[in-house]
């Protein structure tokens, strides 16, 4: 691969001011990373350029057909003043997954993670330091080829765009009340749910803005097949506590196999808490809520790192859990891992990548 050729703004932007008042995906910074793809020259032209609209011709397949994947990976400030990422590798490692199923040619999974690097070093001022800020980092794929027949494109923009983010839902930690969605479906197995791709997150518009017309911040999606046996959340991993163990559901083709997850699950087994993967129904979760077994639940992601859930509504069956607070587990895990994260606790796995 060539260098990256790097072209700096003459202006920059005004900074944010209050970290505090960061909200999640609503700002961006001076600069974006571009790369192109073409079938006869492979990736190329790799390049930081101030951030700006991007051309398309408006036939270009993308916006058609959603030829489109996407990644989603956070830098930390530490209270040193060293920048860090978290397990940036996978990410790569997930874009190149998500790509295969929809025929977008692989990427040079290591040369990703030091472009991105790059920019982070280009924008270092605008990696936010305060509890519960990151810069978000956003890399994406989409297809450019003219042309309306359905037929995977010959040319690709890969783009890597950086927001500065406070948390994703509103209230921080305060756990969210979650609607859980027994008529619409988000992916069965053998479509797209494993991937990142813009289709998943376009077919759950229409649950969400309902379940948010009721109150409720996200959706729990359940299998496509039965309706019984629970998925994940809309833009996370969900976790159980039943008894003295510790559900998650079993990856099986239709569920987004999350960093965060993977990072959750190898710190449980870690401590030695009893962790399943395994099938859970929402029956079984109804039950083990009114024999006092089910005591907390919480989701996993990287823009909702450990995401408290109080409230879980499945049709007339009002499930509270924690008595509305932050679950015991649920802290101890946001600890660990925003520690690990802002190396403020010992990274035992080798997760955090060294930017500056
Ligand atoms: N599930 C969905 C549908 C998501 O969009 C995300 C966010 O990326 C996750 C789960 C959590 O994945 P990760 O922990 O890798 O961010
Ligand atoms: C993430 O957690 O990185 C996501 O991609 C979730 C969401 C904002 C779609």
């Amino acid at each position: 691969m060539e260098a990256i050729r790097i072209e700096r703004v003459s202006q920059l932007k005004p900074k944010p001011e209050d970290e505090g008042a960061l909200q999640f995906g609503k700002r961006f910074t001076d600069h974006m990373f571009l790369m192109d793809y073409k079938g006869d020259k492979g990736w190329h032209n790799p390049r930081i350029v101030p951030y700006a609209p991007i051309e398309m011709d408006p036939a270009a397949t993308c916006l058609h057909y959603g030829q489109l994947i996407f990644e989603g990976l956070k830098a930390y400030r530490t209270k040193e003043g060293k920048i860090v990422m978290f397990r940036p590798e996978k990410n790569m490692e997930r874009l190149n997954l998500s790509g295969d199923r929809l025929c977008i040619p692989p990427i040079d999974e290591e040369f990703m993670v030091g472009a991105i690097a790059d920019l982070v070093r280009v924008e270092e001022g605008w990696v936010p330091g305060s509890e519960g800020t990151s810069l978000y980092i956003r890399p994406f794929v989409i297809s450019t080829d003219a042309f309306l027949g359905v037929h995977p494109s010959d040319s690709y923009l890969l783009i890597v765009i950086l927001s500065p983010v406070g948390p994703y839902y509103k209230g921080g930690l305060s756990p969210v009340r979650i609607y859980v969605e027994d008529n619409y479906v988000r992916a069965v197995r053998g479509g797209t749910g494993f991937t990142k791709c813009a289709g998943n997150y376009a077919a759950s518009l229409r649950s969400q803005v309902e379940a948010e017309a009721q109150g409720y911040s996200q959706v729990l999606w359940l299998d496509g097949v039965e309706h019984k046996y629970v998925e994940e959340v809309g833009a996370m991993n969900v976790f159980f506590v039943l008894g003295d163990e510790v559900v998650t559901p079993a990856l099986n083709g239709s569920i987004l196999g999350g960093i965060t997850r993977d990072s959750v699950l190898t710190l449980l087994r870690d401590w030695g808490y009893k962790v399943s993967e395994r099938k859970v129904s929402m029956e079984e979760l109804a039950e083990g809520y009114k024999n006092g077994s089910f005591k907390e639940a919480f989701g996993t992601g990287t823009a909702a790192v450990i995401s408290p859930i109080g409230e879980l509504k499945w049709g007339d069956v009002e499930m509270k859990l924690s008595d509305g607070k932050i679950g015991d587990l649920s802290q101890k895990l946001y600890d660990e891992l925003s520690g690990i994260q802002r190396c403020e606790r010992e990274d035992r796995f080798g997760w955090v990548y060294s930017v500056i």
